[in-house]
């Protein structure tokens, strides 16, 4: 049964061409990969957030599933919109995790984490059989970086954390004074839902994602990076006039 969207339920009228290519990767999602029974990974971010809400719809019309959900608002996403949950010490694996991405690439490669997620997202997606990408068609690139690669760092000690962090992407080839920021909500350094803070690198240009992904949880102070690689099995690309396209990596 594919899954047809009542105007307006769970807020779900897009409002945007992108939300409109963001929905459709959700609906996708939940039409093509998602069984009765399943232990579901659910992602964070809008697109993940309309992928919650599809998902919702069906479990409204009697679909059985429990989910688990990357980051807090998407656990009141789907508490809110009566979406069973669990968590993953309730189970060996999760069958399949959906969640979006910044930048893609079309080997699977991806930027993760301009929601600050990327710490849950990255536990869940590995304790998972298989992790969807659902992103739009905006979202696609031949080479990552243009998004800004999120770090997320314990704040104690973020001097010398970030010091060790320039340190290494210097060494990568990276110019020494590119640009790190430090993630920001409402005047106040963000703080993920694990309590830590995010570092923005602009690296512009990732030439050695596969080589550079692992150096960085080397560092002390490091706790996740929001390069992704070998993560992604498949991803399924929405646009705006509501097709979609399932790539397998
Ligand atoms: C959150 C994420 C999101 O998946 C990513 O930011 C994509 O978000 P959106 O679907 O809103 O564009 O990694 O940490």
């Amino acid at each position: 049964m594919a899954t047809h969207i009542e105007p307006g339920y769970a807020r779900m009228t897009p409002q945007s061409e992108q939300d409109k290519a963001k929905l459709a990767s959700g609906i996708k999602a939940v039409d093509h990969y998602l069984k009765p029974g399943m232990k579901v990974g659910l992602g964070s971010g809008t697109t993940s957030h309309w992928f919650v809400r599809a998902l919702a719809q069906r479990v409204a019309q009697g679909f059985q599933v429990e989910g688990v959900p990357t980051s807090n608002a998407t656990r009141e996403l789907a508490l809110e919109l009566g979406v069973p949950l669990t968590d993953l010490g309730a189970m060996d694996q999760l069958d399949v995790t959906i969640d979006g991405a910044d930048e893609i690439d079309h080997q699977g490669s991806m930027i993760k984490g301009g929601g600050a997620c990327l710490l849950w997202e990255k536990i869940v997606a590995a304790a998972s059989r298989k992790m969807v990408a659902v992103v739009d068609d905006k979202k696609v690139f031949e080479r990552l970086g243009r998004f800004p690669l999120p770090i997320e760092v314990i704040p104690f000690g973020w001097q010398s954390t970030q010091r060790l962090l320039r340190e290494l992407l210097a060494d990568a080839g990276y110019d020494r004074d590119l640009k790190i920021t430090t993630r920001m909500k409402n005047g106040e350094r963000l703080l993920t839902d694990s309590g830590n803070w995010i570092f923005d690198c602009h690296l512009e240009s990732i030439r050695d994602t596969h080589t550079l992904a692992p150096r960085f949880n080397a560092i002390p102070g490091v706790v996740e990076n929001g390069l992704f690689v070998g993560i992604a099995d498949e991803m399924i690309v929405g646009h705006a006039d509501g097709s979609s396209d399932i790539v397998v990596f």
